[in-house]
């Protein structure tokens, strides 16, 4: 074989390990037979710099420094998108195409459906399958040459796959930066003391925009395709989905997400999927784009300025916003914990409003120096507690203070105490402070503990103000008389309440540890505690080693628990508790090799009708299984209720078994678990 075709041979090779890789997300091979292949082309490259091409993936990273960007002209202005808001305004989008197509026959317009990426707009240009040229987006007509920085992202084609494609051909797509790429570059940011992104669009645009494309290289970019502009020599498929299929086979990353659905309906189902899913993507979306699929159809509706008339953004609600500190309090929590809470003029983040906003303890609010009266960011991600990102110290008003920390508690005025390795401040005043006595009722009725039907928050902090409980054990004393001059509490719902709390006795050892309340012990921690200790006498009798010996329990939490069953006041609640007649079937010790699941990790999903969640994964982890929270190639099972979506579908596709909800319990009859 001559030097060439051993050189065209390993950069076929390089190029088609790549896409499976990086495109395809499924390598063929492993990362050092790939190293081999590349050092095998290199050291040939090296013995024949004559033959060495541009397109050659030993020269992704090349070059020196530039000066500067020069600028490129875009043979076909790079659009932006109107956005849409809500179903309104996507009926309206859906009415106008219909209209203007003069077709009212047509009542199901066809759509294709991509997640809008936020990142950064490039076009690629291709002539005869090679990449010439990489630009930003710019104003849409002038954008800045970034060749050399495109050619370092592995999921960026340097010579397209396959065969087909037009003589020139621009592909447009979003560079971005996937959330672990950014976490990490910021972790690294903050070691070396410098300045962090603010966030992965940002950090996105940064690293594009360098002179230096061995920085871009050290950056974690990717790109998705999903148009696209200048096609001449070769024709394209007549819909959009199709064509973003060939660029697939022509080596692009395609988003996985993209779909085609039928009329307004669709879309907002795509819409609401992808509401759903976005928190789980590895990436950020900000919205989904929705375009017409058939091209004669976005021929003929055109674009108005700036946008294509055929397709639109649905955005997703902000998820940053600006808005001002009235307040700042502090919160005291179950365990006596004060916590610093920002009290917000109400702003609408992340489609809900906020009004509050943790700042979790001093050091926090030290360093971001949050005053009353500061204008601050706020930021509320999926069901993530809205955060104060940072403030906008420019807007500070004049005479602002700054906060210092409580010396009493603001509920109960006992004195505050910080240890010197914590980060909390704590209240000292136990259950005689009413706030910890609040929280702690609140705890022990809670669905993962005693589960109480009906005895919601509200009730509790009613209860509490009006002194007639102080304990959860005097719950059990509750009678329907003193319920009922409560506000809002008819006989019957008194009635309800009182028969739910009797109902609520009969429960097992893990959810009664848990509802006690034990710093630090969560329902993992109590549920190892009950089935290493299996009664509640020898758990409370055991040394600090003998808790040390239980799986998940280290010797902080051992403290913790000693130290909660050495309060003499703790030990005469319990003792009411079960005087109330709070009772638990007794537990009887298995040896490992009798649970059928040891060893093996289960996935639930989707809605489990028959017992809840929390119950089908105590009886897994009573079997001896792990309770995962994604599915894997490690997922032993998976149990999938009614709305299952995108694990359920991964588990089909990686075909791990899977069980409805009648058929696990049906499996747990078989292992002598009767499902209540
Ligand atoms: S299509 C003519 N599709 O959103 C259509 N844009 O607000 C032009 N974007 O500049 C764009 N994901 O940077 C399209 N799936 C997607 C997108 C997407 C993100 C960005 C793109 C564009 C901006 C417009």
């Amino acid at each position: 074989m001559s030097t060439e075709q051993q050189i065209l041979q390993l950069k076929e090779q390089l190029n088609h390990h790549n896409y499976r890789y990086y495109v395809l997300d499924d390598p063929e091979v492993p990362d050092a037979e790939y190293d081999r292949l590349f050092q095998q082309l290199k050291k040939i490259e090296l013995e024949n710099p004559s033959l060495i091409t541009s397109d050659s993936p030993t020269q992704r990273v090349g070059g020196s420094p530039l000066d500067g960007f020069t600028q490129v002209s875009h043979e076909m202005p790079m659009l932006s998108l109107d956005n849409a808001f809500d179903a309104e305004d996507m009926a309206e989008f859906n009415r106008r195409i219909i209209d203007r197509l003069k077709r009212p026959e047509l009542s199901e317009v066809q759509y294709a459906c991509e997640p809008k990426l936020d990142g950064i707009a490039v076009s690629l240009l291709y002539e005869h399958g090679v990449l010439v040229r990489g630009a930003t987006r710019g104003d849409g007509a002038t954008g800045e040459d970034i060749t050399l920085n495109v050619r370092t992202i592995p999921t960026i084609p340097l010579r397209l796959a396959g065969e087909g494609y037009p003589e020139r051909l621009e592909v447009r797509g979003e560079i971005y930066m996937p959330k672990s790429g950014f976490s990490a570059l910021n972790k690294r940011a903050e070691q070396r003391g410098e300045k962090p992104f603010v966030n992965p669009r940002n950090a996105a645009a940064g690293s594009l925009r360098q002179l230096d494309p061995r920085v871009t290289a050290a950056r974690p970019l990717e790109m998705c395709s999903y148009s696209v502009g200048v096609v001449e020599g070769g024709r394209l498929a007549d819909k959009h989905a199709d064509i973003l299929r060939q660029l697939k086979a022509w080596g692009f990353k395609l988003n996985p997400l993209l779909d085609e659905v039928s009329g307004v309906e669709g879309c907002l189902a795509y819409y609401e999927r992808l509401t759903a899913l976005r928190d789980s993507l590895p990436y950020e979306i900000d919205g989904v784009v929705f375009k017409v699929n058939d091209l004669a159809f976005q021929q003929a509706l055109g674009f108005v300025s700036r946008a294509p008339r055929w397709a639109i953004a649905h955005k997703f609600p902000a998820q940053e916003e600006l808005t001002t500190v009235k307040a700042i309090e502090f919160q005291v929590g179950r365990t006596g914990a004060v916590t610093p809470v920002a009290r917000l003029n109400p702003v609408f983040v992340g489609g809900v409003t906020v009004s509050n906003a943790t700042l979790h303890n001093m050091d926090e609010v030290e360093r971001l120096d949050v005053r009353a009266g500061d204008a601050v960011i706020i930021r509320r991600a999926g069901d993530v507690i809205p955060q104060v990102v940072r403030v906008v110290t420019e807007k500070r008003p004049e005479n602002t203070c700054k906060v210092s920390a409580p010396t009493t508690c603001p509920i109960c005025d006992s004195a505050v105490e910080r240890l010197e390795d914590e980060a909390v401040a704590r209240c000292t005043g136990g259950l005689y402070c009413a706030a910890q006595r609040k929280e702690a009722l609140k705890h022990y009725a809670s669905r993962k503990a005693m589960d109480i039907d009906g005895l919601g928050d509200k009730l509790i902090e009613m209860l509490v103000d009006q002194d007639l409980i102080h304990n959860p054990a005097e719950l059990y004393a509750l009678k329907v008389e003193q319920l009922t001059k409560l506000e809002r509490m008819g006989p019957k719902s008194a009635e309800n309440l009182v028969n739910a709390i009797g109902v609520s006795k009969k429960t097992q050892l893990p959810r009664f540890l848990y509802a006690l309340g034990i710093r630090e012990v969560g329902e993992a921690t109590a549920r190892a505690l009950a089935l290493h200790f299996c009664d509640l006498e020898k758990l409370m009798a055991a040394s600090e080693e003998e808790l040390i010996e239980v799986s998940d329990v280290g010797g902080i939490v051992a403290k913790h628990i000693k130290g909660f069953f050495a309060q003499a006041h703790n030990l005469e609640v319990i003792e009411a508790l079960l005087a109330a007649g709070v009772s638990w079937d007794r537990i009887e010790q298995p040896s490992s090799d009798e649970l059928v699941l040891s060893g093996k990790t289960w996935v639930l999903t989707g809605k489990l009708e028959l017992m809840g969640r929390s119950d089908a994964k105590n009886h897994l982890l009573a079997l001896g299984a792990k309770v995962a929270g994604s599915v894997s190639a490690k997922t032993d099972c998976v149990v999938a209720g009614p709305g299952a979506g995108s694990k359920l579908k991964k588990a089909v596709d990686l075909d791990i078994p899977t069980m409805d909800e009648e058929q696990f319990v049906a499996f747990l009859n078989q292992q002598g678990i009767v499902v209540k």
